[in-house]
């Protein structure tokens, strides 16, 4: 079993990540850390602990992180992602015990505890992991690798080149980038491509499970603001349930290794993330960059996940 901790900000597709998570065997969900990001750091945690109950996973930690992003103010996805962040769908009232530990110290504890190194999985802004690595360097040779949904090689969601998880925390995401750590990048070059279509959401609906139907909910809502002509999209694109794809069928994707870091400074580029895919600055090939998914198989991958919870 992967031992993993996931950083999340749910969030929809959070959510469907956090599924893929619980219904496959081959990963051993040590904690789950939330982020500000889709919605408020109050909201993203009530949620992944909500998920979690409806998924009668109580047993797993649960604990909030940074309020705010580093330098600058929070910017959240509401027209994404609705009032509470995953509306569509109604999930149970949390039944996670409460804790006192933060994000931070709980990721901490969780690495101090474990025999074997555990791969961060990251799917909101990196305020979290930066601040984790600033305050516990010295557990940093804990973590196998970071799995992270971010970034892009070509086109961004929120300014032209910037995508939405880089932009919330520039500044953070930078920090991580440049700590040495083995990195493994699912950027909207990647995420664009792997669209969910109306007819396999409708197959969806039709999975008879309590977390099957609440995905439905939650891809039927997700949907709408996806479905806006602007974006010129066949589908849905699924951004962070990419990351536990890459885990469990590595097979299904292309990749390369690259320099990546992050633009901070420029009006239009800030929270860019740089490819250097042509090695022209000649620096480390610091992340392994995610290019292509086979969609049919991907898609085929996330509806077996969510029969598994016929099981519950
Ligand atoms: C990323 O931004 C969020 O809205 C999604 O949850 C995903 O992590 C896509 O840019
Ligand atoms: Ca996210």
């Amino acid at each position: 079993k992967t031992p993993i901790i996931l950083d999340c900000d749910p969030g929809h597709d959070d959510a469907l990540a956090l599924m893929m998570v619980i219904a496959s065997p081959e990963f051993d969900l040590r904690a789950v850390t939330t982020s500000a990001g889709n919605q408020t750091p109050d909201k993203t945690f009530d949620n992944a602990c909500r998920l979690l109950t409806l998924m009668e996973r109580t047993d797993i930690p649960v604990a909030s992180g940074n309020k705010k992003p580093l330098l600058q103010e929070l910017m959240i996805a509401d027209a994404v992602h609705g009032d509470t962040g995953v509306d569509g769908t109604v999930l149970p009232k949390s039944e996670i015990p409460a804790t006192n530990l933060t994000a931070i110290e709980l990721i901490a504890e969780t690495l101090s505890k474990s025999a074997e190194k555990v791969t961060m999985v990251v799917t909101g802004p990196m305020t979290n992991m930066a601040l984790f690595l600033a305050v516990y360097p010295e557990l940093k040779s804990k973590i196998e690798k970071i799995v992270f949904m971010g970034g892009s090689t070509d086109v961004g969601n929120v300014k032209p080149g910037s995508e939405f998880n880089i932009a919330v925390d520039p500044e953070s995401a930078k920090m991580v980038l440049n700590d040495s750590i083995p990195l493994v990048m699912a950027g909207l070059n990647l995420t664009h491509q792997a669209q969910i279509l109306d007819a396999e959401i409708e197959e969806i609906g039709k999975i008879n499970n309590k977390v099957a139907q609440s995905a439905y909910g939650l891809l039927k809502f997700y949907g709408i603001y996806y479905g806006q002509e602007k974006w010129g999209f066949q589908g849905i694109p699924l951004h962070d349930p990419c990351t536990i794809a890459w885990m469990l069928q590595p097979e299904l994707f292309t990749s390369g290794h690259y320099h990546v870091d992050v633009e901070v400074n420029g009006d239009l580029t800030r929270g860019e993330t740089i490819v250097d895919k042509f090695d022209l600055l000649g620096l480390e090939k610091n992340t392994e960059v995610l290019l292509s998914i086979d969609r049919t198989k991907f898609v085929e991958l996330l509806i077996s996940k969510l029969k598994k919870f016929d099981e519950l």
